[in-house]
């Protein structure tokens, strides 16, 4: 896919696909205005006919104009001028798109920021283009043997800015957003896989290939004997009960002096989570494939920071494993002792993340990081505290809570701060080891949160629980991508 960016107006320039708006009562936008004049007034008589109240969701496409520049017209319905903002914006574009993927159409360019959008510049109104670009053309890596959707022909999306002093800034939008959906579709890809193909072996495969493609980005891979060595005995009571080893990817990207202290993301990548001996009940069971998404927004990450030769370091950590039953599982009343030195009696082997998690930011420790930030599938709880829309936002620094939760804003990856606090942290407490992995269903997503504190003594860290924001179930089953936005946001705005 191609990207760029014009100046010039829409009844002047030659495409396949001309985008344009009409808001409610059928009030012209200037771009649709302008083509309108050159086209014989077609898109205003349909309005006049009553064909075109620009409600939004409304999408006509129009084709065979005499005397235009463009093959084609798609006008949308934008809705009350005043209300059109970047939500309005990322929806029209959605439908725009949708409409446009049944056409033979192999270049378009989208008018729709020509008017002012209150809350979108023209370099968030690109990012936000590229997005609605390649969400409308990911394919998920599926093994269907028939029924291969076919390829989308569009292979160029232009973007028409009011003035040259914005084709820069939509520029600079457009390499960001590439970036960004080529980092989600990287977790997708993988995410999207099930766990018979993405295991811990095919996760460090991949990590090493990625590494190929950027002289900045270097990969380590750590076995179970090197783990063992380094005391992981909370990571490896996960993987006891597997056939499939484990593997501790580390990522290393240096994009500053080697003196600077980076970010260390922390990404839990269990490839399938049964629950272990605390087995899960079967229902949507095959859902836990996705139990490696924070992990795999990792992947996403690193290589968007690879591909923008972002000036600063940033470390991926990524513990992978399977969470299996088996004669050699892990059992509840088990104890073990992490790398930090702290014993833990698994109480719920279902309660693994956190197990993995725990000897990751311990591990991290050796990088000296500025952050932490760990993503994780980590808790149905959070779920029903937040449902599918944000994600949970812990920390232990209320200033790094506010960057992210702005960087989620922005990137429209929303996260919301929650809190962390001793209260929570008791209900952790042991007769038996330093404390337990699990402490009631109160306050789950909260005491989870609490349990990864503890192995953050001195560091800056933040968790951000994904479990309903990194894949969607039913009829559109599959990996969102998240939170790769928030996080490149976040790294992007970085200072
Ligand atoms: N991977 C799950 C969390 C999860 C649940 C993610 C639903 C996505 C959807 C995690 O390992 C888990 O099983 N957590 C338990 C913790 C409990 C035993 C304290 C949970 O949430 O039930
Ligand atoms: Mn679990
Ligand atoms: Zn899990």
């Amino acid at each position: 896919m191609e990207f760029f960016v014009s100046t010039a107006s829409a009844s002047r320039q030659r495409t396949d696909c001309a985008i344009v708006g009409v808001y409610d009562k059928g009030v012209l936008s200037a771009a649709a205005e302008d083509l309108d004049a050159r086209i014989g007034g077609r898109i205003a008589k349909l309005v006049k006919r009553g064909d075109l109240r620009g409600k939004t969701g409304d999408a006509l496409l129009l084709a065979d104009l005499p005397g235009a520049p463009v093959e084609r017209v798609i006008v949308l319905g934008l809705g009350n001028r005043s209300a059109f903002k970047r939500k309005q914006y990322r929806k029209a574009l959605a439908s725009a798109l949708a409409l446009l993927s049944k056409t033979g159409a192999r270049d378009a360019i989208s008018y729709l920021g020509l008017d002012e959008i209150a809350d979108a510049d023209a370099y968030t109104q690109a990012r936000v283009a590229v997005e609605a670009v390649a969400a409308s053309q990911y394919r998920i890596p599926d093994h269907k043997t028939s029924n291969k959707r076919p390829k989308p022909s569009l292979t160029k999306f232009g973007l028409a800015v009011a003035s040259r002093g914005d084709k820069g800034q939509a520029e600079r939008g457009l390499a960001h957003g590439e970036a960004i959906v080529s980092g989600m579709a990287f977790m997708r890809d993988l995410a999207n896989q099930p766990a018979n193909v993405c295991t811990p072996s095919y996760l460090a495969r991949a990590a090493k290939n990625l590494a190929k493609d950027y002289k900045k980005l270097n990969v380590r891979v750590l076995n179970e004997a090197e783990c063992k060595r380094l005391g992981m005995g909370s990571f490896l009571s996960v993987t006891n009960g597997s056939e499939e080893p484990a593997a501790f990817i580390v990522f290393e990207y240096y994009g500053a002096e080697r003196s600077q202290a980076p970010v260390v993301l922390v990404g839990k990548a269990v490839t399938f989570d049964t629950g272990g001996i605390s087995l899960k009940p079967p229902a949507a069971m095959d859902e836990m494939k996705f139990d490696m998404s924070g992990g795999a927004s990792v992947f996403g990450t690193m290589k968007a920071v690879a591909e923008l030769e972002l000036p600063i370091n940033v470390i991926g950590v990524v513990p992978a494993c399977e969470n299996m039953p088996s004669g050699r599982a892990t059992k509840p009343g088990d104890i073990v002792k992490s790398m930090s030195g702290q014993t833990i009696e698994v109480l719920n082997t279902d309660a693994e993340g956190r197990l993995i998690l725990c000897d990751a930011i311990t591990y991290s420790r050796r990088f000296k990081p500025e952050v932490v930030i760990d993503l994780a599938t980590l808790t149905g709880a959070c779920v029903i505290a937040l449902g599918n829309h944000l994600s949970g936002l812990f920390s232990n620094d209320d200033e790094l809570a506010a960057e992210l939760k702005a960087a989620g804003d922005r990137a429209d990856d929303r996260a919301w701060h929650m809190p962390i606090g001793e209260e929570y942290g008791e209900q952790l407490k042991s007769n038996f080891a330093d404390f337990a992995n699990v402490a009631g269903r109160e306050g789950g997503a909260i005491t989870a949160a609490c349990f990864l504190a503890k192995f953050t003594d001195g560091l800056r860290w933040a968790h951000l629980d994904i479990a309903g924001t990194a894949y969607q179930a039913g009829a559109n089953k599959g990996s969102t991508g998240r939170p790769v936005p928030l996080l490149v946001d976040y790294l992007i705005n970085k200072k």
